[in-house]
């Protein structure tokens, strides 16, 4: 049942709050550039198109003026002009550089910066329905305004008690304000939270480490021949030395991957693959900029009222001319609901084996996308793991449902990726496990990979999606009645450690991507970003169960869409 709150405006009046909740909130500027339209997939042409109105950031160039070393030609020149729109398109605000030696008095500080709720347009006075908006002014931590943007902010509304919650989309005036707009989607008290992720100047050293650094995290193999043995580094580039290379970029897919050849082994003789470690890799005084509690995923306050009321009835009118888009979706008492179109229905066991009869589910991707296939695991009590007798964490796994005829699949994508060791026989490309399958209206391809791409040039991410992309083009081609669903990034808990090798901001980065490059192919997304921006459990790089139940509810309404709902 969709809450009547969609269709039965009531009226919200300002009103003081006393009420403080903590808990990060966070916003998906997800839906301010997404430029790209594809025209045909099959050829792959682009039309670039601007979509909406949203002030967003001035083209950068430095991706262009200073390549790291870590560079690789692009497959055909669509694709590289695609890559140079896109990274364009994604571009973050400048933020001045600091002087060395680094102190915080000039960086945003999320403790002197305030937001404010802005009257509506009668004074106070919204709808369900309604946009609401909030200005953010930022200050440093010597107290004084910020006069540049940059910050990476979030924002979500929400209602702990009807379990309701949507993220805000926010704008970067690019003078030290901000704005951030709601949807007003449910009928009952709403505070504003709003989140400082990460200051701009945190964001110029990371844009910087993955520029200069893309080994900071660094892979290994093992090479084995009779019973000689060595170990070498690899990665998706390598630092150039007088040590000679072994190129294991895959034929098909065009991926890289190197390792330092073996001083006595030849380079066929690698065995495996394992994460190596991390190199220490930031400037003295940077970790500053990187404090939790201090200016890392720090709720901002309000200068005013934060929370309102909604008591009467009355039709929308306030909508902000600052954001054309609106949020994916929002919770009401815990269930995520959709804006627009797919209604996503409850599943309980016996419906998710209903609707999954006679089907194959092909997981691929990182460890958020595994949590899906333990979900169905442990959900379906007919549903029985069969045992390959898999490294935990890397899979491959299968699990079969005879008299339903189910199976899942799941498999960890192609390298990088950072995990136990790994057989390199086992080390799949995604594209690659696309090109195997038969596809028809009885096979679901479900991915998500993003997690093990926060070291590099988001050039590695365009090209992987690139390759990615051509196979499901060639799946649909081949077998249209294929579903195809694609879960993005999410945000997570934060530390010094996780912002530099996997930061929400550059996850953000890459969900951008993400949708740019999938968007007008008959392909669906789970917007996993906002699903936990909205949702009251802290963050985690593995949602918590409510959070997959939700997504699973969302993945099987795609698979199995009820009539009449
Ligand atoms: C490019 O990078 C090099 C080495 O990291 C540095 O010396 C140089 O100043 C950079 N140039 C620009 C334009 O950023
Ligand atoms: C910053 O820009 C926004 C949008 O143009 C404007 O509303 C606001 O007043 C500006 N703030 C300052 C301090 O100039
Ligand atoms: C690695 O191999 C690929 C495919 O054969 C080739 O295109 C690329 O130039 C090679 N790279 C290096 C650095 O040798
Ligand atoms: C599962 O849901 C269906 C409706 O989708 C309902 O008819 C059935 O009773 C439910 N089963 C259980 C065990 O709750």
């Amino acid at each position: 049942m969709q809450p009547e709150i969609r269709t039965e405006p009531v009226i919200m009046k300002a009103k003081a709050c006393i009420r403080k909740e903590y808990g990060a909130i966070f916003l998906s500027l997800a839906v301010c550039v997404f430029i790209f339209v594809l025209r045909h997939m099959s050829d792959l042409e682009f039309q670039p198109k601007v979509k909406s109105t949203i002030i967003m950031p001035r083209v950068s160039s430095h991706h262009i003026v200073n390549r790291s070393f870590c560079t690789f030609q692009p497959l055909s020149p669509q694709d590289a002009l695609e890559e140079r729109l896109i990274l364009d398109s994604i571009a973050w605000p400048e933020t001045p550089l600091l002087p060395s030696p680094i102190s915080l008095e000039q960086t945003t500080d999320p403790a002197h910066s305030t937001f404010t709720i802005l009257p509506g347009r009668k004074g106070g006075q919204w709808h369900v329905g309604d946009q609401l908006e909030v200005m953010i002014q930022t200050f440093d931590f010597q107290g004084r305004p910020k006069k540049s943007g940059g910050d990476f902010i979030t924002a979500r509304l929400h209602n702990r008690k009807l379990e309701a919650g949507v993220a805000g989309q926010v704008v970067d005036h690019l003078n030290g304000s901000y704005s951030a707009v709601f949807s007003l989607l449910w009928e009952g008290d709403a505070q504003v939270e709003v989140t400082l992720v990460h200051p701009g100047e945190a964001l110029s050293v990371l844009n910087r480490l993955n520029r200069e650094q893309p080994d900071r995290i660094y892979f290994k193999s093992v090479f084995r021949s009779g019973s000689v043995s060595e170990t070498t580094i690899c990665n998706v580039c390598l630092r150039p030395t007088k040590q000679p290379l072994c190129n294991y970029t895959d034929l098909r897919t065009g991926e890289p991957w190197f390792c330092y050849k073996p001083k006595k082994l030849s380079c066929d003789t690698r065995i495996n693959h394992v994460m190596g470690g991390t190199k220490p890799n930031i400037k003295a005084n940077e970790e500053k900029l990187f404090q939790s509690g201090v200016n890392l995923k720090v709720s901002i306050r309000a200068s005013g009222p934060a929370c309102f009321v909604l008591p009467q009835k009355g039709q929308p009118k306030v909508k902000s001319s600052t954001v054309t888009s609106g949020p994916s979706g929002y919770y009401y008492k815990g269930v995520w609901q959709a804006v627009g179109g797919l209604t996503i229905h409850k599943f309980n066991a016996s419906a998710i084996t209903h609707c999954l009869k006679g089907k194959a589910v092909h997981m691929y991707g990182d460890s958020t996308v595994r949590q899906w296939f333990e979900f169905l695991n442990a959900a379906l009590p007919g549903l029985k793991e069969f045992d390959l007798h898999s490294p935990k964490q890397a899979g491959p796994y299968i699990s079969l449902d005879f008299a339903n005829n189910i199976l899942v699949t799941s498999r960890f994508h192609g390298p990088p990726i950072r995990i136990v060791v790994v057989s390199t026989s086992e080390l799949r490309y995604i594209a690659n496990e696309i090109d195997g399958l038969i596809g028809g209206p009885n096979t679901v391809v479900v991915f998500g990979i993003w997690a093990h791409f926060g070291t590099f040039p988001m050039e590695i991410y365009i090209r992987r999606l690139q390759s990615i992309r051509r196979a499901v083009v060639r799946l649909l081609d081949r077998a249209p009645g294929t579903l195809v669903v694609i879960r993005t990034g999410n945000p997570k808990d934060l530390n010094l450690f996780v912002s530099l090798t996997n930061s929400d901001w550059h996850s953000l980065q890459c969900n951008k991507v993400l949708r740019a490059m999938f968007k007008g192919l008959n392909v669906h997304l789970i917007d996993a970003w906002e699903m936990t921006l909205a949702h009251h459990r802290p963050h985690n790089l593995h949602p918590p169960p409510p959070i997959i139940k939700n997504m699973i509810n969302h993945l099987l309404s795609y698979i199995c869409p009820q009539k009449g709902g």
